[in-house]
């Protein structure tokens, strides 16, 4: 997730307009940042590392020529972040300038086929072939419009672009699944990824769609639907959100605008490069001994995969709580050892001490993690990058499931090579996973009302029990941490709940049962659920939408919307969900702040 900004503006300077949009798009992206603009058929540019007072203290962002301009700042996707890899990124003559915010998933193919015919790359983004790509159209005879269509129609994946031209006055835009939005003010027009780069100047926005081309010319602009192949109308909006509210899209918090966002980032991380996740499947394949380090909810992301690595590809991966390794399992290490950390911030003191320690003693770091450029990834001799954007709400949500989704294609990719699963289960298992961002949307949408419904009844409750077996002891443990870390209720998590433990709960207390069609354990667990219940306990069971049988010993139920056949390993994607929004409108309906909560922080990079 980066922020791009652009603007064309009557007599006014545009660049202090467009680092002040910057600055409201920073919560998008914040490793790099950068400025171009066009003037008298000349193009600008300043771009550096770092975050965007830093940047603009060096350079001045602002000090730049031209009516015309678009900024972009960065959560590196592709490329660490280096001035070479900030945007804008430019064509071989240095005429088209371009941001883009998404991930352009052919980049490789068309950067080679570009290279071939000459053109020079300066950067390691995918970004950079769009501007190449442009100028390779208009110099086969295309004008600048007809070679932005053109371009545009050779890219797959997710792209917003905003792009200049020496040649044009005026500026395009495109979207393709990334969000961009057009302002439309008396003075000016604007474009950005989310409304308050844009606010002060205007209120009246046009949500573009998919396909969608924007030539913005003084006073005008048409927009042309690649998808339909013709011009289009699109409809102008006011609206009347407050800055904050902007920022946060319209939710309330942040928490709750990420716990939304993990359709999209699940989208986002099946589009990885597969040639890193493949060479890390290898890896761990040929491995005498492999184990996984991680922290917190990252940790919960290992013990799932965990299960999924051992289920599918029938590899033992163990799972360890980072703080635990080198203590226990450190004098063991030694070359045979390969050792995936996984942290989304890259950051954690105790996961890289154990891979710092791991490396020392000669074994293989892989790594997954969400920030690029963080010291894991120069730890890492393989990294993936989860491309969730920057999480702002301080507990992991959709950082946490876009790390189970790829763990879930490492495992699968394993099982693979291992020779475990046939042709069309691993087919199948793909479909899922490409189902999956569509189902844990409308798990979101089915269940968020009667979890707030829920929050409601037990806002009060004073202790919480989370249970699950197998896979799903991770979403328990993930379930319970989110209650306890925004809503201070004291909680445990286990795999099965015993008279012992009912015996420490009591009336004020609920014991919350995960419970899908595919658990083999689910009768044992539906007795412990029907257990609690007749010990006073309130019980909540989440399955799925056929089982009339849990309603029958559940105080609620939590009915998802997923097909009963899901396979087993796959559950802990959906059914995290509602474990998330029940932690949330629980912090809320006791008046706490679910962004910050107490002794709480996420470790950052830090230069
Ligand atoms: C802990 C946080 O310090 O770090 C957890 O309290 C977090 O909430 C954990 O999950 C791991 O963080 P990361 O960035 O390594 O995934």
């Amino acid at each position: 997730m980066c922020g791009i900004f652009g603007c064309f503006v009557k007599n006014r300077a545009v660049a202090p307009l467009i680092l002040a949009g910057l600055k409201r798009l920073e919560y998008r992206g914040y490793d790099s940042c950068g400025v171009a603009t066009v003037y008298e058929g000349v193009l600008y540019i300043k771009k550096g590392v770092g975050e965007i007072d830093k940047v603009h203290a060096e350079l001045h962002l602002d000090d730049l020529p031209g009516e015309i301009g678009i900024g972009h700042t960065r959560w590196a996707t592709h490329g660490a972040p280096t001035k070479e890899n900030a945007h804008p990124h430019v064509d071989c003559e240095g005429k088209i300038a371009v941001v883009h915010n998404g991930i352009i998933e052919n980049f490789l193919e068309l950067k080679r086929e570009l290279e071939a015919k000459g053109h020079v790359f300066r950067s390691k983004t995918d970004t950079e072939v769009v501007p190449h790509l442009i100028e390779e159209f208009m110099k086969e005879g295309f004008s600048f419009k007809e070679a932005v269509i053109k371009a545009v129609k050779r890219l797959r994946g997710s792209f917003a672009l905003a792009i200049i031209y020496t040649g044009f006055e005026g500026m395009v835009c495109v979207k393709m699944e990334s969000p961009l939005v057009l302002g439309v003010g008396d003075d000016g027009i604007y474009v950005a990824s989310d409304i308050p780069a844009f606010l002060p100047y205007t209120n009246i926005i046009i949500q573009l769609e998919d396909g969608d081309v924007v030539f913005i010319e003084l006073e005008n602009f048409t927009i042309y639907n690649i998808i339909k192949g013709r011009e289009v109308k699109r409809r102008s909006r006011v609206i009347d959100w407050t800055p904050d509210m902007a920022e946060k899209g319209g939710y309330a918090h942040f928490m709750l605008k990420e716990i939304h966002e993990q359709p999209k980032c699940l989208k986002n991380t099946l589009r990885l490069e597969m040639r890193y996740l493949t060479k890390m499947a290898d890896l761990l394949c040929s491995a005498d001994e492999a184990f996984m380090i991680a922290c917190g909810t990252s940790y919960h992301a290992c013990l799932a995969g965990s299960y999924i690595m051992a289920k599918l590809a029938k590899k033992a991966v163990h799972p360890v709580v980072a703080s635990e390794f080198i203590e226990n399992y450190g004098k063991l290490v030694d070359h045979r050892f390969v050792l995936l950390a996984v942290s989304q911030s890259g950051e954690t003191a105790d996961t890289l001490k154990a891979a710092e320690y791991g490396l020392r003693r000669g074994a293989t770091i892989l790594g997954i993690t969400n920030v690029l450029g963080s010291k894991l990834t120069r730890i890492a001799r393989v990294y993936v990058c989860q491309q969730s954007g920057p999480e702002i709400g301080v507990a992991a949500t959709k950082t946490y499931t876009a790390q189970l989704s790829v763990l879930t294609q490492l495992s699968i990719l394993m099982a693979e090579r291992r020779g475990k699963i046939g042709h069309r289960e691993s087919e199948e298992l793909w479909e899922w996973m490409h189902t999956m961002p569509n189902i844990v949307g409308s798990v979101i949408k089915a269940t968020e009302r009667d979890v707030i419904k829920i929050a409601d009844k037990y806002v009060n409750v004073k202790k919480s029990a989370f249970i699950g077996s197998g896979i799903n002891l991770a979403t328990a443990l993930e379930g319970r941490l989110k209650l306890l870390e925004i809503a201070y209720i004291p909680s445990i998590a286990m795999s099965g709940l015993k008279e012992s433990t009912v015996s420490c709960l009591n009336g004020d207390s609920m014991a919350v049962f995960i419970c899908p069609f595919s658990d083999p354990e689910r009768e044992r667990l539906l007795d412990e659920a029907c257990m609690a219940r007749d010990h006073g306990l309130n019980v909540i069971i989440l399955t799925e939408e056929e089982a009339d049988e849990a309603e029958e010993v559940a105080d609620e139920t939590i009915k998802l919307p997923i097909p009963p056949d899901m396979p087993k390993v796959l559950t802990p994607l959906p059914f995290i969900i509602p474990l998330q929004l029940f932690a949330y409108y629980m912090s809320v309906k006791r008046g706490l702040n679910p962004d910050k909560p107490r002794n709480l922080a996420k470790s950052v990079t830090v230069e």
